[in-house]
């Protein structure tokens, strides 16, 4: 379908159905241009909570929809594709991680925002990479905390925190492929760049980092620091905001093992939505998140407390 149709059809359908898009930093640029609001998973999630939309489309993935519609059940809220998946919330199933707590009893829950409903209901609390430090320092020393499903991050707060936490072991696949020997090659060259990295990423990329945080964390970071010129460990989605803040800082995307790929790291999950889907989602009203109530009351009670202490 012709772009420009698809742009005049989306804000038409927006005006006439009191329609909010939220899209996350890591959708495709078309997508980011035409949407309401543009933010990292926590900002997203308060974003939903606060909204007088009728109708959200959310352009993300599917657990971000969902925390949406948990947080929102007189809402209708659909998703341009219902396979936009995430390695994180795939690589933690409920059954599976039932048993899992079952091992360690006497330990509380703290999942990452990056997981199914069914994963939140078993939770006790749910945090986002803009806030994990926070949620976990809120947690009594003495208590002992299951912390699911990025290792990654988890072990990336065990050091930011001094805490025991026992993890699971979830990854992304985005982040875990940055090479540590390409970014060294990279630095080399621009010895005065300074390297901004998602905590999703390994531990060997997080300390190289001069700064780590959630997307919107990085944006932040490459707007105020004075460095001209910036290595970014993250999804490349976020450089199409980058590059509007910040038009005279140099920024080169953090390169990955795969020698075949473009330089830059992709999420296939995030770029499953164009901008065709976004309309037809817009238009027909699905695929439409629906969630039984029973669990969505359970996933609402660690979602909020997130939103308490945030
Ligand atoms: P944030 O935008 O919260 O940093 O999350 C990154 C991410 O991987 C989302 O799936
Ligand atoms: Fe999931 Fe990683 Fe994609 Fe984020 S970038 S949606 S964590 S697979």
């Amino acid at each position: 379908m012709n772009k420009n149709f698809l742009i005049q059809e989306i804000i038409r359908l927006k005006k006439e159905k009191n329609v909010i898009i939220l899209a996350h930093y890591y959708q495709d640029e078309d997508i980011q241009n035409i949407a309401d609001f543009i933010g990292d998973s926590l900002e997203l999630a308060k974003k939903a909570q606060n909204t007088n939309a009728d109708i959200i489309v959310f352009a993300g993935v599917h657990f971000m929809a969902e925390t949406a519609k948990i947080l929102n059940p007189n809402k209708k809220v659909v998703l341009p594709d219902w396979n936009a998946g995430c390695s994180l919330a795939d690589g933690c199933p409920p059954e599976d991680f039932k048993l899992f707590k079952e091992q360690h009893p006497d330990h509380i829950v703290v999942t990452y925002i990056n997981c199914s409903a069914q994963i939140k209901a078993m939770s006790d609390l749910v945090c986002t990479s803009a806030n994990a430090k926070k949620i976990i320092e809120s947690i009594p020393a003495e208590q002992k905390i299951i912390f699911a499903p990025d290792e990654n991050l988890g072990r990336y707060l065990q050091k930011e925190t001094k805490r025991e936490l026992v993890l699971w072991k979830g990854s992304c696949v985005v982040h875990e492929a940055f090479s540590l020997d390409k970014l060294i090659e990279i630095y080399n060259k621009n010895p005065t760049a300074k390297i901004a990295a998602h905590p999703e990423s390994e531990e060997h990329i997080l300390k190289a980092a001069h700064y780590i945080g959630s997307t919107s964390g990085i944006i932040n970071f490459i707007k105020t620091d004075p460095a001209a010129v910036f290595i970014v460990a993250t999804e490349a989605g976020i450089l199409h905001e980058l590059t509007k803040a910040v038009p005279d800082k140099t920024l080169i995307p953090a390169p990955t093992t795969d020698d075949n790929s473009c330089a830059c790291s992709e999420c296939a999950f995030m770029k499953m939505n164009t901008l065709e889907k976004l309309y037809l989602c817009l238009k027909n009203e699905r695929p439409e998140m629906l969630i039984k109530d029973e669990l969505r009351i359970q996933a609402l009670k660690p979602i909020e407390r997130m939103l308490e202490l945030s």
